[in-house]
């Protein structure tokens, strides 16, 4: 029988400020997962302030009980956070009532059904403070770059290459492309991770579901500054798939994404263990975990913190070095976003409170040709 891991993720209440979720909602969360006859498995945890339900079941996705059971722990743990007046309680919850799924409701949502296959390694990636366009780089480097994924080149099964479809959020279309054949017209839509996002991706040997990511961007959702809307994504590794090291390479050479301080600033995605994934400097920088679990009959067995192993001591050192340098940039670009991309401005006030000091250079032009 087919199995279903499903993350549904939210933010519904920091502790403190944006930093991080209070225990007393993780517990919470688990007494609500714990109750369901639903699910064959389930494990809750946090990245910063963000609430991941990571679940197994044999429903298929968008099944709507699932999205449901989802919902309502977030509604359950949203009555703690205003008990505790943590910040922002409720805040991903942007509809009063369920209606049938989570998308589009403010929760991010990464699900994918696959037949288990005899051992089943995954790794759940969740981050904060930044944005699902995130992961359009690590992604590109684990199933389409030889110089990270060396099984591309060596790996029978693998050697065929990924389908990847991407989304564009702008205009709410999806698109396929083969890697390698495709790789340049890939590269020059997710190069723009602010607008194509890598959705899912596909063995081209066995056509079989290899990664799947949330791409909903709950400010266009909610037409309002709502946070940055800090994404999952779910690669399934091994035997025809990126071998879990392969997977988690990218990650060891933080690059720079959008998010930050008030969604609108760049900096560097930083690797880190659960247990550090509290934005802190600056509200960040923004922060990636890896857990990884065995899937056996449906049970996560796990998980597997990847992140808090020295090997990547390195990476976090860079990136700490990378933030100091950008933030010495202060509010200038490209440190701060530029005008379109920022979750928070003020321009339009400035801008109207100003309108009569600014003045035409063409009418200046004008009447010096007048006065000649
Ligand atoms: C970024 C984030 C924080 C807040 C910042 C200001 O995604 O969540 O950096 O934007 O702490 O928060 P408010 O506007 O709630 O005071
Ligand atoms: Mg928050
Ligand atoms: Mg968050």
């Amino acid at each position: 029988a087919k199995i279903t891991l499903s993350v549904i993720k939210a933010d519904i209440g920091g502790f403190v400020g944006h930093s991080s979720v209070h225990p007393r909602l993780l517990e919470r969360a688990k007494e609500c997962m714990s109750k369901t006859e639903l699910l064959e498995d389930y494990h809750v945890t946090h990245v910063g302030d963000d609430i991941n339900l990571v679940m197994t079941h044999r429903h298929g996705t968008d099944y709507e009980p699932v999205h449901k059971l989802a919902w309502e722990t977030f509604l359950s743990c949203t009555e703690v956070a205003k008990e505790l007046k943590l910040y922002g309680a409720g805040q991903d919850l942007l509809s009063d009532a369920f209606s049938g799924n989570v998308k589009g409701m403010g929760p991010g949502v990464a699900e994918m059904e696959f037949e288990e296959r005899k051992s089943e390694p995954v790794i759940t990636f969740m981050a904060d403070k930044t944005e699902p366009g995130a992961w359009n780089l690590p992604l590109y480097k684990i199933f389409a770059d030889p110089f990270n994924t060396i099984g591309l080149v060596i790996d029978p099964k693998m050697h065929a290459g990924f389908r990847f479809e991407v989304h564009d959020l702008k205009e709410n279309k999806r698109v396929f492309f083969d890697a390698p054949e495709e790789l340049y017209d890939l590269l020059i839509f997710i190069g723009a991770p602010g607008r194509y996002c890598i959705k899912s991706i596909y063995s081209k040997t066995t056509g079989d579901i290899a990664a799947v990511s949330t791409t909903q961007k709950l400010n266009m959702l909610a037409g309002r500054y709502v946070g940055k809307d800090d994404p999952v994504c779910i690669v399934r590794c091994q035997s025809g798939l990126p071998a879990v090291g392969e997977a988690l390479e990218p990650f060891a050479n933080p690059h720079l994404v959008s998010g930050w301080m008030r969604g609108s600033h760049s900096g560097p995605l930083m690797p880190v263990s659960q247990k550090q994934s509290n934005p802190t400097r600056f509200d960040g920088p923004p922060r990636v975990i890896g857990l990884g679990f065995q899937i056996a009959n449906g049970k996560l067995i796990g998980p597997q913190d990847f992140f808090a192993d020295p090997s990547y001591d390195l990476a976090r050192e860079k990136a700490n070095k990378l933030a100091n340098y950008l933030r010495s940039l202060g509010p200038f670009e490209p440190h701060r976003l530029h005008l379109d991309e920022m979750e928070y401005t003020t321009m339009p006030q400035v801008q109207e409170k100003l309108r009569d000091r600014f003045v035409s250079l063409e009418d200046d032009e004008a009447a010096v040709a007048k006065e000649e």
